[in-house]
C-alpha cells in the first residue's frame, strides 16, 4: 500500500504551490536521525505495551534500523513529502509495506516534532558545552602563563589602570563560564520527554510513556500535552545561550581587532589566521575576529526571530511553530563552527610586552595607585585624588611620564609626596599590589582561575552525561520487545 502524498494532510489534494509553501523537508531533513531514533523508541513501546502486535512492531523496527543504516552510508534518498516525519513514514512503507501504517498509532506529528527538536537541542547543547568548557580550560591555562605581561585596561575606551594579561583573559573566561552555565540550563530544559502526548490531549490507547522515556534517555515525561505541543522554550533557551556566547565572543573579538591595529600595537596575529587585502599588499587583516563579530548578529537575530514567532500564539500546536526550524538548525553550525575557530585563533595571538608597557606609561595609568599611596599615608581619598590629578597634569604639560616626575616636582604640588609614594609608579607594582578579591593582583587572579577551572570541569561532566544520538540508536537497535 502506497501512502498518497497528501494523506497526512487529510487526503484532500493540495495545490502543488501550497504543498511547496508549507513543506519543511528542505530544512527538517536535518532531523532525520532524531526522527528515526524517536520512532524506534515509539514503536518499541507500542510493541511492548501490546498497542500493536509484536510481529508488526518488529518489522517496523527492522525497517527503521535499515533506514538509519542507509542514511549513515549516504544511501537514503528521502521522498519528496511535506516534512521529514512524512518522508520517513512513506519510505518505511516503501521498505516494509503494510506494517508501516501502524507506526503512527498514538502519535501525532505535534509530539513527534517536539521530541525530534528536544533530541536535537539536547545534542547541540551538549556538544557546545563540551567545546566551550574545553575553550575555557585553554583560556585558564594561557592566563596562568601570562601573569607577568602587563597592559592597560580600558574604561570608555580610554586607558584606565594596569592589569595583567592573565586578568584580561580571565575576564573572558568568567563570561564564557556563564555561557557554559546557560548551556547547562538548556540541558535542564530538555530533560522531559514530549513523546506520548499525541496531538494535544493524549491518547486512549494503552501506551506507556515511561518506556519511551527510558529508551530515549530522558529524566521524566512532560506534564501537560497542550503545553508540550506548543512549547519551544528549550529551543529559545539554546538560542539565548548562543546569542549571549556570541555577545561575549564579539566583545573579545573587538578587543583583539583593536589590539592588533598599528595604533594599539599590543598584539599580532599569526599568518595562518590573518588575511591579506586583494589590493593593498601591506595588509594583515583580523578577518576571523571581524567575522565572529559579524556572525553574532545572526545569533541575536535568530533569538529575536523565534521569540517573535512564538509570541501571541494561541495554546497548543500551531503551524507557525514550523518556522522555528531555520533559526534552530542554523545554530549548531554557527555555534560549533565559531567555537572551533576561536579555539584555533586565540593561541595564535601573541602579545608584545614592550608595546603594552609603553601604553601604560603614556596613559598615566598609575594615577589611581598614586592616590591610593597617599590615602595609605592618611590623606582623605578626595584630596589624594586631587593631588594625583595635579601631578598628572603637570607631567602632561612637561611632556613626561609619571615615572619621570622628580620628588621635587611632586612636592611642589603637595608636600605629602615622598619617595615611597613615588615608588608605586612602577606599573608591575600596581598590578602586584592589588589584593582585593576579583582584582588583577596575582593571588586574586589565581583564585579566579581556580574557580573558573573547577566549575568548567563540573559542567563538562554534565555534558558528558548526555546520551549521543548514535549511542541511543545502538541501544535501541539492541532493545527487545
Ligand atoms: N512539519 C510540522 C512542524 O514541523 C510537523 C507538525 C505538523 N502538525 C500538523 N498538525 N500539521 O511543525
Amino acid at each position: 500500500m502506497a501512502l498518497a502524498k497528501t494523506e497526512a494532510s487529510g487526503g484532500s489534494g493540495l495545490l502543488p504551490e501550497v504543498l511547496a509553501f508549507s513543506s519543511s523537508l528542505a530544512l527538517d531533513r536535518q532531523l532525520l536521525r532524531e526522527d528515526l531514533v524517536g520512532s524506534l523508541a515509539h514503536v518499541t513501546m507500542l510493541g511492548r505495551t501490546g498497542v500493536i502486535p509484536k510481529a508488526d512492531a518488529q518489522a517496523i523496527r527492522e525497517g527503521l534500523i535499515a533506514l538509519w543504516k542507509r542514511a549513515d552510508a549516504g544511501k537514503l534518498e528521502l521522498p519528496d513529502e511535506e516534512d521529514v516525519h512524512m518522508a520517513v513514514e512513506v519510505e518505511l512503507n516503501n521498505t516494509i509495506g503494510a506494517p508501516a501504517a501502524l507506526l503512527h498509532s498514538a502519535r501525532s506529528r505535534n509530539d513527534q516534532v517536539a521530541t525530534d527538536l528536544r533530541l536535537h537541542v539536547r545534542e547541540v547543547a551538549a556538544n557546545a558545552l563540551r567545546e566551550l568548557t574545553g575553550f575555557i580550560q585553554e583560556i585558564v591555562t594561557r592566563a596562568r602563563a601570562e601573569k607577568e605581561l602587563i597592559l592597560p585596561s580600558y574604561t570608555h575606551r580610554q586607558r584606565a589602570q594596569p592589569i595583567s594579561l592573565a586578568y584580561w583573559l580571565a575576564s573572558y573566561g568568567a563570561a564564557f563560564l556563564r555561557d557554559a552555565q546557560a548551556l547547562s540550563f538548556v540541558l535542564e530544559q530538555c530533560k522531559l520527554l514530549p513523546l506520548g502526548v499525541g496531538a494535544i490531549s493524549g491518547t486512549s490507547l494503552p501506551i506507556d510513556r515511561e518506556i519511551s522515556r527510558t529508551l530515549l534517555g530522558f529524566e521524566g515525561v512532560t506534564l501537560n500535552g497542550m503545553d508540550t505541543v506548543g512549547d519551544r522554550d528549550f529551543a529559545l533557551d539554546l538560542l539565548y545561550a548562543t546569542a549571549r556566547f556570541f555577545v561575549h565572543a564579539s566583545r573579545l573579538s573587538t578587543d583583539l581587532v583593536d589590539f592588533t591595529t598599528q595604533e594599539f600595537g599590543f598584539a599580532t596575529l599569526s599568518g595562518d589566521i590573518s588575511m591579506g587585502s586583494s589590493m593593498m599588499p601591506q595588509k594583515k587583516n583580523p578577518d576571523v575576529f571581524e567575522l565572529i563579530r559579524g556572525k553574532s548578529g545572526k545569533a541575536v537575530g535568530n533569538l529575536v526571530g523565534l521569540l517573535t514567532t512564538v509570541k501571541g500564539l494561541p495554546g497548543g500546536y500551531n503551524r507557525d511553530l514550523q518556522e522555528d526550524r531555520a533559526s534552530l538548525l542554523e545554530t549548531a553550525p554557527l555555534l560549533l563552527g565559531t567555537l572551533s575557530v576561536l579555539r584555533l585563533s586565540l593561541p595564535r595571538v601573541t602579545f608584545n610586552a614592550e608595546k603594552c608597557r609603553a601604553g601604560l606609561e603614556e596613559g598615566f595609568t598609575q594615577a589611581t595607585d598614586l592616590a591610593e599611596a597617599l590615602v595609605k599615608k592618611g590623606m582623605p581619598f578626595r584630596k589624594a585624588y586631587m593631588a594625583a590629578g595635579a601631578l598628572v597634569r603637570r607631567c602632561q604639560e612637561k611632556g613626561i611620564t609619571l615615572r619621570a616626575a622628580t620628588l621635587e616636582l611632586a612636592q611642589s604640588i603637595d608636600p605629602a609626596y615622598d619617595a615611597s609614594i613615588l615608588s608605586v609608579l612602577e606599573p608591575a607594582g600596581a598590578v602586584a599590589r592589588k589584593a582585593s578579591a576579583g582584582s588583577t593582583g596575582p593571588a586574586a587572579v589565581e583564585a579566579t582561575l581556580t574557580v573558573i577551572e573547577a566549575q568548567a570541569r563540573v559542567l563538562a561532566e554534565r555534558a558528558a552525561q548526555v546520551p549521543k544520538l548514535s549511542v541511543l540508536f545502538t541501544e535501541l537497535e539492541r532493545a527487545t520487545l
